[in-house]
């Protein structure tokens, strides 16, 4: 199977009194696993229905290779499609239901039955072919709804959140089952979620879509590194926002004055500098494990003074919830290794909270 490149231009969808998606430009290269990334109503399902062809869009295009697709009936634009509801029909068998596609392009009964036993085993369910729906767990109804996708062997492949309903860990194993038979077939991927791990785990690149319109497209590393607004931030990983002022350049450097005193001087500047004006009240971002904590008045340099709050044991770190001036009213998030000697700091202590160097990200109030 050889995936096709997947290209969406100036994609809306208009409800009476809602716009769902909301302009949204997009070209998904051959091959690619791409995630929609994005909070509940943000438009993903609406996306995902109209390059299946079950809506129609209010303007724009939707091309399937040099195809113009979009208003091609759904039958006719070979894509696959899992649903997060596993949608199997409950009266046919496992094997009629990932043999449907095929039937219904009439493809004959000699060459059917070799293809569902490859995909049987494609998705680990050798022996399941004769069972019907309902005897199967949910992991397993999610397989079959995954081979019945790729039976016909779509270029394009669409998911709505298909292991949603499914508890962590099979979620885990199913997510490598999904990405590696995804890398094996050589599928376009276009695969919704509003988990963000997941996101990250599966994708070439993740759209993170808010109100309808793509915030940020990048790949998981780029959006977790260099978020472009402080949604995004925010959505991708843990992120701690700080109240600042800021005070111009120096040096190339930005410099801000956190609430509550201390001035710190944050990244060169590589995005828009005229953004931030002088005395203006701005965001300071900065990832929880690019901090770190020492007992007060140990270490130079700190960039704030606060009391932990609450020292979590989350397994591989520590988490520790700091009360400072400064944090918007959000309790600071520290992430310091096991076995490191702050780990041993209690709720109530005094601390002094230090930052890497390049840590800080500087985001328009207003975004916040
Ligand atoms: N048929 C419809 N008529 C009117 N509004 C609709 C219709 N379908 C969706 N919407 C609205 O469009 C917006 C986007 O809905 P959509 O289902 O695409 O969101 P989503 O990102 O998939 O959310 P979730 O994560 O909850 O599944 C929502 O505000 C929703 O209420
Ligand atoms: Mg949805």
């Amino acid at each position: 199977m050889i995936g096709q490149t997947l290209a969406l231009k100036g994609l809306e969808k208009r409800y009476e009194n809602a716009v769902a998606v909301d302009g949204v430009s997009l070209v998904i290269r051959a091959g690619e696993f791409l995630s929609v990334l994005g909070p509940s109503g943000s438009g993903k399902t609406t996306l995902l229905t109209m390059i299946a062809g079950f809506e129609n869009p209010s303007s724009g295009q939707i091309m399937i290779g040099p195809q113009d697709v979009t208003f091609v009936a759904p039958n006719k634009r070979n894509i696959g499609m899992v649903f997060q509801r596993y949608a199997l029909f409950p009266h046919l068998t496992v094997a009629a239901n990932i043999a449907f596609p095929l039937r219904m392009r009439h493809m004959s009964e000699s060459l059917i039955r070799p293809k569902v036993e490859a995909a049987l085993a494609q998705v680990h369910l050798g022996d399941y072919g004769n069972r019907y729906p309902h005897q199967l767990s949910g992991g397993q109804q999610q397989r079959v709804a995954v081979a019945r996708a790729i039976i016909f062997e779509p270029p394009v492949l669409l998911m709505d959140e298909p292991l949603g309903a499914l508890d962590k860990k099979l979620r885990e194993t199913l997510q490598l089952e999904i990405k590696g038979l995804q890398q094996r077939l050589g599928a376009t991927v276009v695969y919704v979620t509003h988990d963000q791990e997941e996101a990250m785990t599966m994708s070439d690149r993740v759209a993170v879509v808010a109100n309808g319109r793509l915030a940020q497209v990048g790949s998981p590393l780029e959006l977790y590194r260099s978020p472009v607004s402080a949604f995004v931030g925010d959505f991708i990983g843990r992120m701690n926002f700080l109240e600042a002022e800021y005070l111009g350049l120096e040096n190339g450097n930005h410099m801000v004055r956190l609430r509550g005193g201390n001035v710190v001087s944050t990244a060169p500047a590589d995005d828009d500098v005229s953004a931030f004006s002088l005395g203006r009240a701005i965001s300071v971002a900065v990832r929880p494990e690019r901090l770190s904590l020492a007992p007060h008045g140990r270490d130079r340099g700190a960039i704030l003074t606060g009391t932990v709050d609450a020292a979590v044991f989350a397994g591989s770190f520590f988490l520790f919830f700091v009360r400072t001036q400064t944090g918007n009213n959000r309790l600071l998030q520290i992430q310091m290794p096991v076995g490191h000697a702050a780990a041993t700091l209690r709720r109530g202590d005094l601390i002094d909270v230090i930052a890497e160097s390049n840590a800080l990200r500087l985001f328009a109030k207003t975004e916040a």
